[in-house]
């Protein structure tokens, strides 16, 4: 997956990710924002949309990053769509692949190609409550502490390595809306950072354990 060093492109000092969605778009958002204060010594150099009325379209092309809706359902196959995500991946250069919302499953086809490692953001402290309506899901079981979690993707759903976590504490009167929204607070912190820890290098995988150094 990576020998420890940074994730470079050849031809540039600067490493290019590429950011796939499927919705709104706020870690998208987090991720260009963190970018344009500095933070992240990183250029996003595509932002695919599944969904060709992704609210992170627009704000990608407001950034002036290039756009480009794949739709799944155009596709004859799964390695037909993936084929063509992989396709204009590399096209753009991209070095790593963060998934902010993206709502389709990947599988170990497009994990083979992918030109870089996979990213996702997960709004519970996995591995409790992997798949959809996390937050809801936390509710129903009566946690006291539930969180966001970014992790590399692998072919099993929300369960590859853990990058970076974060707690936020449950509240008597919590909602879903409620609890995703703190939740939230703490994935656009939590994202950015996790993607330069990725993109500065010097990291392996001890089993399924993420170590720096
Ligand atoms: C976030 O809660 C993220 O954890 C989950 O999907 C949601 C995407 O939100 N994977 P946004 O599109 O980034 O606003």
């Amino acid at each position: 997956m990576t020998d420890g060093r940074p994730l470079l492109p050849p031809d540039s000092s600067v490493p290019v990710i590429g950011v796939l969605i499927s919705g709104r778009g706020s870690n998208l958002q987090a991720i260009i924002g963190s970018i344009a204060a500095g933070h992240l010594a990183a250029r996003i150099g595509v932002v695919i949309s599944n969904r060709p009325d992704a609210g992170g379209l627009g704000l990608a092309r407001d950034a002036g990053i290039a756009t480009e809706v794949i739709e799944h359902g155009r596709f004859q196959s799964r390695p037909a769509f993936e084929a063509a995500l992989v396709a204009r991946l590399a096209e753009a250069g991209v070095v790593l692949i963060c998934l902010a919302g993206f709502m389709r499953i990947l599988s170990p086809y497009f994990l083979e190609r992918a030109p870089g490692p996979v990213l996702n953001v997960h709004p519970s402290l996995l591995p409790a409550f992997a798949g959809i309506d996390a937050q809801g899901q936390a509710l129903t079981h009566g946690v006291k502490v539930a969180g966001a979690t970014v992790h590399l993707v692998t072919p099993e759903l929300d369960a590859g390595p853990i990058v970076a976590q974060a707690a936020v504490s449950v509240l008597a009167d919590d909602t879903p809306a409620s609890l995703s929204a703190r939740i939230l607070v703490q994935e656009h912190r939590l994202y950015p950072e996790a993607i330069a820890s990725v993109l500065a290098g010097g990291w392996h995988l001890e089993g399924r354990r993420f170590v720096v150094g």
